[in-house]
């Protein structure tokens, strides 16, 4: 499996000849274990149907940005967050220009101005309309904004024509998809993060635990990886695929997670505690399982786990960058700015909990990145996207 699997990848197909070849490019993404979802424009539905490509994607298709029905499945704004990345196969000259001007007046365009993921446009059209000013101007403008421009191919064109405009093979567009992610900006680094949560055994049934998922600490996890990293994950129990080229430590309390920090923390370039670490167990499990006391109340002493994160910050061998996380559902920047310092952390992601969108569980997140000198906001977006937000600003102060 290459950098796609299991990401949520939005192929937006506009109005030419080569819109059939986004079925292949479909299945292409669908055989690397992608989760696809298609946008059509309405030149597209002249060339390709809405149901080839729901049949191919497994998800319905999207056509209509005011439609009642589609709006209800999910809208528009859902769609752009939903996307890992977006990537518009074939891009028109008519799609180049709207998107060039960031207008919003139809689905395609809309979604990829209301995405927070990366976005990458494979141009398709005749030679003459490739090669003038406003189509290399237009293009210019996309790729100054980050936008990854794929082709076009040279050769034979469906009018008769011969010369750059032809739209790349699909193997060549998954292939420079696949590129993107792997942005080495992590070459050579070894990560540890801690993620899931942490099981506190009561007896040998019961146990006091959380709401965690794991879902942030593993795709932070996979975008280390992509990056470059070797990646311990040193995780409680989760239902979670361990991401591709990451080395799972499973564990399930807190001292065996603060044994696990500890040993493999000693030499490491940076640790990230996303666990949500419990922060008492019970005083002693007891061997056999408690049995109800007739209606008294049932008395259990708890005692204080270690801080982990702040037990690896303040080790002999601490990596150069220990990054955690505030979880808060009040006055959260000023909680995340104090535990910053008193655990003596370089960075801290501050994440509001009491927000549905964002709280345990959820599949996006936005948080705020904050360091002894600079803050930054990361608005919501899917929690992959926000993972290699955070390996990017990770990987700019570790090479500062
Ligand atoms: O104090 P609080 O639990 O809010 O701090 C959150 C940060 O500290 C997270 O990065 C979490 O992984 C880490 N932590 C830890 N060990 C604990 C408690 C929290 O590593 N016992």
């Amino acid at each position: 499996m290459g950098q796609l699997n299991q990401r949520h990848i939005l192929v937006a197909i506009s109005g030419g000849i080569a819109a059939y070849k986004g079925a292949e490019l479909v299945r292409l993404l669908k055989k690397q274990g992608a989760r696809v979802r298609v946008v059509l424009s309405r030149g597209a539905t002249e060339f390709i149907t809405p149901l080839t490509m729901q049949a191919l994607s497994g998800e319905p298709t999207h056509t209509e940005l005011l439609d009642e029905a589609a709006e209800a499945g999910m809208g528009h704004i859902e769609l752009a967050r939903w996307a890992d990345v977006m990537i518009i196969a074939p891009a028109t000259a008519d799609v180049i220009a709207r998107l060039a001007q960031g207008r919003a007046d139809d689905l395609l365009t809309t979604v990829a101005l209301a995405t927070p993921a990366p976005v990458a446009v494979a141009p398709a059209m005749n030679q003459q309309m490739w090669a003038h000013a406003a189509t290399q101007e237009n293009i210019q403008m996309l790729a100054s904004r980050h936008i990854q421009i794929i082709g076009p191919d040279a050769g034979e064109q469906a009018c008769g024509d011969v010369g750059p405009g032809r739209l790349l093979d699909p193997e060549a567009i998954v292939a420079a998809v696949n590129a993107r992610f792997e942005s080495r900006l992590l070459e050579g680094r070894r990560v540890v993060i801690t993620a899931g949560p942490t099981l506190e055994a009561i007896d040998p049934v019961r146990y006091l635990s959380n709401h965690s998922s794991g879902k942030m600490g593993f795709a932070l996890a996979g975008a280390c990886a992509e990056a470059g990293a070797q990646v311990e994950l040193i995780s409680g129990p989760v239902h979670l695929d361990t991401p591709n080229r990451v080395t799972l430590h499973p564990v399930t309390s807190a001292t065996e997670m603060c044994e696990q920090a500890l040993a493999l923390s000693a030499g490491a370039d940076v640790f990230i505690g996303a666990a949500a670490v419990a922060d008492y167990r019970p005083e002693s499990a007891s061997a056999e399982k408690i049995k109800k006391a007739d209606g008294n109340p049932l008395i259990l002493t708890l005692v204080e786990n270690p801080d982990i994160i702040a037990c690896v910050a303040q080790s002999s061998s601490r990596p150069y960058m220990v990054v955690g996380f505030a979880a808060e559902t009040a006055s959260l920047m000023d909680h995340a700015r104090e535990k910053r310092q008193r655990k003596g952390l370089d960075m801290i992601i501050a994440n509001d909990v009491s927000d549905p969108d964002t709280t345990f569980g959820s599949e996006q997140n936005a948080v705020h990145l904050i360091t002894a000198t600079e803050e930054q906001s990361l608005p919501l977006a899917s929690k992959r996207v926000i993972a290699e937000q955070i390996v990017a600003a990770v990987a700019a102060t570790l090479n500062r």
